[in-house]
């Protein structure tokens, strides 16, 4: 994998009113890495990549995205990322190929282009059937489907994906799974997903933060975590149990 960082946070901070949401937060995420960030509701995982995408401002610390500070530059940081918020909200009056459409004129990528991307993001997602349907008619995972659909019509080098699979039945969180680990392995794109369900985290991602009241309290490959934990190499731990450790110890 190569080394370059591409996420970089460094003492980021954000209090709100008197609170702290995220408390002096250091980690990188390499390019073509997918980055679990882990940990309970209200942990700050959320508040953080609202920071990392300057959507709102950290209290202090810092961070860059692709070399872009996003509180500097927020417009900037927006062009080169890919957002799936944990709501997704869409134009619900539009169907999915006038949505993707939008997304393409929003990104200025010239028509002819952005209706082969459309079509064949349409087709990765297995919405192309369902494409000219309202929005408003879509299920949770349709939906979250199609936020994927923006990504691949985007085709930003870096997405943050928040919770992505909340919501989902087995199945769609199954076909959701594979669409993110698609977006790593075949565009190469640096992946930071957020999320409190484990089993599918760990089955994709290369690299684990675990986030407890606003503290990252561990990071690094699954096993080098396990074998901090448990101090026995080789033998095999889910990461529900890392998990649980950490957070007892909290
Ligand atoms: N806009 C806000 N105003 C005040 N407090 C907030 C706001 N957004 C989040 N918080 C608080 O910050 C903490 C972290 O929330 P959040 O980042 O949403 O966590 P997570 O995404 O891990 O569930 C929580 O205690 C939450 O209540
Ligand atoms: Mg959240």
């Amino acid at each position: 994998m190569a080394a370059e960082a591409v996420i970089v946070t460094e003492g980021l901070t954000k209090v709100y009113n008197g609170q702290v949401a995220v408390d002096h937060l250091t980690f990188s995420v390499y390019e073509g890495e997918i980055f679990g960030f882990l940990g309970p509701n209200g942990a700050g995982k959320t508040t953080t990549l609202l920071m990392l995408l300057g959507l709102t401002e950290p209290t202090s610390g810092k961070a860059t995205v692709v070399g872009i500070d996003p509180t500097r530059e927020p417009v900037k940081v927006k062009r080169v990322v890919g957002y799936l918020p944990e709501h997704v909200g869409f134009y619900r009056d539009l169907n999915a190929r006038q949505m993707l459409r939008y997304i393409a004129e929003l990104n200025a990528i010239p028509a002819a282009e952005a209706e082969a991307r459309i079509a064949r993001a349409l087709d990765i997602v297995g919405l192309a059937q369902e494409a000219d349907k309202k929005i408003d008619a879509y299920s949770r995972g349709m939906r979250q489907r199609l936020g994927i659909a923006e990504l691949l019509v985007k085709e930003p080098k870096v997405a943050f994906l928040d919770e992505p699979t909340i919501g989902l039945d087995p199945d769609a969180t199954n076909r959701m799974v594979e669409l993110i680990q698609q977006l790593s392995q075949e565009r190469q794109m640096t992946i930071l997903l957020s999320s409190h369900q484990l089993y599918q985290v760990q089955r994709i991602c290369h690299r684990i933060g675990i986030m407890i009241r606003g503290r990252m309290v561990a990071q690094g490959p699954m096993e080098r975590l396990a074998a901090e934990k448990f101090g026995i190499e080789g033998e095999q731990h889910t990461l529900e149990e890392i998990y649980m450790k950490y957070f007892q110890e909290a």
